[in-house]
C-alpha cells in the first residue's frame, strides 16, 4: 500500500493505489478545501506534488487539463480529487489564508528588527 506524506503538515498516511490525493487528505485529517465534492470543477484542491513524485501519480484527468495551464502541471500543481495514487509520494497542501496573513506579517516584523 502506497503511502502519502503531506510535507507542510508532516503526516502521512497509507492509501490503497488509485485513491485521490483529497481522499488521502481526509484520511490524514489535514485541511484540503473541496467545495464542488471531488467533481472537477472547483480547483479549491489543487495541492502541489513534489517532482521526485510527479511519476508516481496518475495522468492528468481532463479536468486538470481544462483547468490547470500546462506550466502549472509541470511545476506539480494538480488537482487532490482528481490525482490518483500510485506510489509513496509527498504532497504539499495550498497555505492557509490566516496563516499566510501572519506568516507575512511576522516576516514583515522580523526584516524591520533585522534593518534596525
Ligand atoms: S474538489 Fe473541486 S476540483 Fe477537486
Amino acid at each position: 500500500m502506497p503511502t502519502v506524506m503531506f510535507t507542510n503538515e508532516e503526516k502521512k498516511v497509507m492509501v490503497r493505489q488509485g485513491e485521490s490525493i483529497l481522499q488521502a487528505a481526509i484520511k490524514a485529517r489535514v485541511g484540503l478545501a473541496h467545495k464542488c465534492g471531488g467533481k472537477g470543477s472547483c480547483t479549491t484542491c489543487k495541492v502541489t506534488i513534489q517532482p521526485d513524485s510527479l511519476h508516481k501519480i496518475s495522468a492528468p484527468s481532463h479536468f486538470e487539463q481544462r483547468l490547470i495551464s500546462e506550466k502549472q502541471l509541470q511545476e506539480g500543481i494538480r488537482l487532490g480529487c482528481q490525482s490518483r495514487i500510485l506510489q509513496d509520494i509527498e504532497v504539499q497542501l495550498p497555505e492557509d489564508p490566516l496563516k499566510a496573513i501572519i506568516r507575512a506579517q511576522l516576516e514583515k516584523q522580523r526584516k524591520g528588527i533585522d534593518d534596525f
